[in-house]
């Protein structure tokens, strides 16, 4: 049987995670980089990503590379593969973390905002994933994990661009697990909502829309980046390795609301 130390090693491994500049993304990469892993970060963040990975390199003693790319230009993803493996000749694990979406009113979104909505969110990690997969194939364990969200699976029409996305995020992880078995695993964070700083404001959320939403938590706070990457970085390990093609939610137990006329 194996330990705990053992099946949290990722000693050797190497790991792409797009938008890595970010909150989640930041954390996820400086988690599994102190637990040995080589990070690959990209971001569109060109001097935030690389000042990031210099921190991380300093804390961690592990390697990084540090990378402008665009997850909507194909181009720009394939390189990105082309340079991780020329500098760690393989590839373990992706985490297909990029994302983003505004607050629209439902009916005054247009042709152009959905497909924007789609390219970022969804079509990136099909992108990263189809180029990895040569690589992960490779690998022993090798794993891929999506950074969905809870609008993806609840009626969402304020975020109607994201929330649409997000929900073809989920059975495209889904349909990519059962053509991969055994070789590659797939899995989906549904994520609740998390302390990102500006990042929630800037996509439509008021500091009241944010407090009201904490009372109706049932653990009665917003998730910190933290407790994704750690999510994260259970579905990349040895102790996930006969768990695929299923979503875990991380949502501080999602927000309850009791049905009693009176409350
Ligand atoms: N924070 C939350 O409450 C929450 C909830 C559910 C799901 N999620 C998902 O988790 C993921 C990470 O969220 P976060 O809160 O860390 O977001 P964040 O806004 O802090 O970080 C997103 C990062 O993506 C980068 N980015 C944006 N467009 C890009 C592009 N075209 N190419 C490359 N990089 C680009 C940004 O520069 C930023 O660094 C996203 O997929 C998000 O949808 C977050």
């Amino acid at each position: 049987m194996k330990t705990i130390t053992e099946l949290f090693d990722f000693k050797g491994k190497v790991i792409i995670i797009s938008g890595a500049a970010g909150a989640i993304g930041s954390e996820a990469s400086r988690f599994l980089s102190s637990l040995g892993a080589n990070i690959v970060m990209a971001d569109l963040a060109e001097d935030k990503v690389k000042n990031i990975a210099t921190d991380i390199e300093k804390e961690t003693g592990n390697e990084t590379l540090a990378m402008k790319v665009d997850f909507t230009e194909e181009k720009e993803i394939e390189e990105l593969v082309k340079k991780a493996v020329e500098k760690f000749g393989k590839i373990s694990a992706v985490v297909n973390n990029v994302g983003w979406g505004a607050n629209t009113p439902l009916f005054g979104s247009d042709s152009q905002k959905m497909i924007d909505g789609y390219k970022l969110n969804t079509l990136s990690a099909y992108n990263l994933t189809k180029f990895c997969m040569p690589y992960l194939k490779k690998e022993k364990n090798a794993s891929v994990v999506f950074s969905g969200s809870s609008v993806g699976i609840t009626p969402s029409p304020e975020f109607i661009e994201y929330s649409t996305a997000k929900a073809g995020l989920l059975n495209m992880a889904r349909s990519m697990a059962v053509a991969s078995g055994p070789e590659v695993r797939f899995n989906s964070l549904i994520i609740g909502t998390v302390d990102n700083g500006e990042s929630s404001k800037e996509a439509g959320y008021t500091q009241e829309m944010l407090d009201n939403v904490v009372k109706g938590i049932v653990m009665k706070r917003r998730g910190m980046p933290a407790d994704i990457a750690q999510a994260m970085a259970f579905l990349l390990s040895d102790a996930a390795s006969w768990i695929t093609g299923v979503e875990l939610t991380v949502n501080g137990g999602g927000v309850y609301k009791s049905k009693m006329p009176t409350s």
